[in-house]
């Protein structure tokens, strides 16, 4: 099953709802673009791509429910669809680009409501689909950067769950492994909603690749100690000049890589890279519930203090020089970023 898929028969959209993994594998049926906002933001569905496609079908939503009687009044409430998606959350790139495509595909219909319908539909299951193939050729370019008998620390979730299916950064792994290389990864927990510990291990375990799960702070040992050779994650949002926004703590894990000669690469696809952002210090990086940071407990008693408060900034940016390359669906760029990101787009070819 994909992470999201549209429901044709009855006009609904079908999602994992991940907050329960690992230890319940259960789908939920959306039908308005309301439900569709909630998921996106209460990270029933999360992962750029993911949320990006997800966002796409909420507009389908809004078009199979209308009930508007013109073409001009369906766009309308298409508008105010894409407005409150927009919204869900701020920095994962995918999803207002993902909305913009179903918006453009809407404007260019203007024969009647059930042909609007339809070209919106449409527009979001291509992006659907289209994930899919730019993730596997994502993972053909990038597991040539795997060498057999590597040992890679991946940060987050960044597979199958986090796209529609296959996934980017831990799609690239899994094709290294499909490949027969013998390899390894350490799985960086991922305070504070632990996509590392709950999905990335679940979903190593489903493809029967060998991990462990480590820390978040115990990262810098791992590097400093030689016993990592590679290091990946994905990316929320890339500027033009290669700075990238990915999980809170990707920052930390490239400086330990860097400090220790250990490359670190991002896998983005192009839909991620916003050349509107000259720089990394221009993204909007998400600040959630404090309580994801608080609500913690061992042998059923809180953790924290009464009356303790947190902060939770979801995302980071780092820096490009801390990227030993960037691998797109477009092939592998490596620096100059803000002369070859710009042309690895203009080389689209999907
Ligand atoms: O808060 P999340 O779980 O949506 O954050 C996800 C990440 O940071 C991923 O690394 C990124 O979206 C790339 S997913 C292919």
């Amino acid at each position: 099953m994909r992470t999201v898929e549209w429901d044709g028969r009855c006009g609904e959209l079908r999602l994992i709802d991940q907050r329960l993994l690992p230890s319940e594998l259960k789908i939920i049926s959306l039908s308005d673009y309301n439900q569709v906002a909630d998921a996106i933001r209460d990270m029933v569905v999360r992962g750029a791509p993911a949320i990006g496609a997800t966002g796409a079908f909420g507009l389908a939503l809004a078009a199979q429910r209308s009930s508007a009687k013109t073409v001009e009044g369906m766009k309308v409430e298409l508008e105010e669809a894409a407005r409150l998606l927009r919204g869900s959350r701020p920095t994962a790139i995918n999803l207002g680009w993902a909305l913009d495509r179903v918006m453009e595909a809407a404007g260019q219909s203007e024969s009647n409501c059930d042909d609007l319908r339809i070209a919106v539909i449409n527009a979001a299951q291509k992006i659907a689909d289209e994930d899919v193939t730019i993730n596997r050729r994502m993972a053909e370019y990038g597991a040539v950067l795997i060498d057999d008998g590597d040992t890679i620390l991946h940060h987050c979730n960044t597979g199958a769950l986090a796209t529609v299916d296959w996934g980017t950064a831990l799609g690239v792994i899994r094709m290294a492994h499909e490949q027969g290389k013998r390899i390894h990864v350490l799985v960086d927990e991922t305070r504070p909603c632990l996509q590392g510990a709950r999905l990335t291990a679940w979903e190593l375990q489903q493809y029967h690749i060998p991990f462990d799960i480590i820390a978040d702070g115990a990262a810098g040992f791992f590097l400093r100690s030689g016993q990592v050779q590679k290091v990946f994650f994905g990316g929320d949002r890339m500027a033009a000049n290669g700075d990238v926004a990915n999980k809170i703590g990707t920052y930390m894990l490239a400086l330990a890589a860097n400090d220790n000669s250990v490359p670190a690469y991002a896998v983005v696809p192009t839909s991620t890279i916003d050349l509107l952002l000259a720089h990394g210090g221009l993204i909007p990086i998400e600040e959630r519930d404090p309580d994801e940071v608080l609500n913690i407990q061992v042998g059923g008693r809180p953790v924290v203090p009464t009356g303790a408060t947190a902060i939770n900034p979801a995302f980071d940016v780092t820096p490009h020089h801390l990227l030993s390359a960037i691998v797109t669906e477009n092939g592998i760029v490596y620096p100059p970023f803000d002369e070859n990101l710009a042309s690895a787009l203009s080389r689209l070819k999907i």
